[in-house]
């Protein structure tokens, strides 16, 4: 099998899917190997990422590490958020195939985009808290799509 039963899972029945009104921290990012987009909306409250929800147009596997991404951060402290990183969404979801690793960072990258916008909206400069974003991440372990 190629996939996962929990990529598969996340993949035909994806958590927290949709948009939040009354978001305040929105992040989007795109894929440059495969132009996917995804987009992120966290409410937070205290310090604690109360709600998020996500609507991801890509692949399967964008869909299910998505998906894990929000279950992953549903509930927990901004600095937990900070910490996530493709590599634990994908070991959350027993691992995908190596081509399919780039899906994952889409995901990770979103989190850290709406957590940004979310200091944006405080007045605070998030660079020195989150780290660049990048806006297109390719971080291609053993990516066979593109030549990077
Ligand atoms: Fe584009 Fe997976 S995110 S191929």
């Amino acid at each position: 099998m190629l996939y996962s039963q929990k990529v598969l899972d996340h993949f035909s029945n994806p958590r927290n899917v949709g948009e939040l009104a009354d978001a305040n921290g929105i992040g989007e990012v795109g894929n440059a190997v495969c132009g996917d987009i995804m987009k992120m909306y966290l409410k937070i409250e205290n310090g604690i990422i109360q709600d998020v929800r996500f609507k991801t147009f890509g692949c399967g596997a964008a869909i299910a590490t998505s998906s894990m991404a929000t279950e992953l951060i549903k509930g927990k402290s901004i600095d937990e958020a900070l910490q996530l990183s493709n590599k634990a969404v994908v070991a959350a979801l027993d691992g995908l195939p190596p081509a399919k690793i780039h899906c994952s960072v889409l995901a990770e990258q979103a989190v850290r985009a709406a957590l940004s916008d979310y200091y944006r909206r405080q007045g605070v400069d998030p660079e020195p808290i989150v780290g660049k974003i990048e806006e297109d991440p390719h971080h291609c372990e053993s990516c066979d799509t593109c030549s990077h």
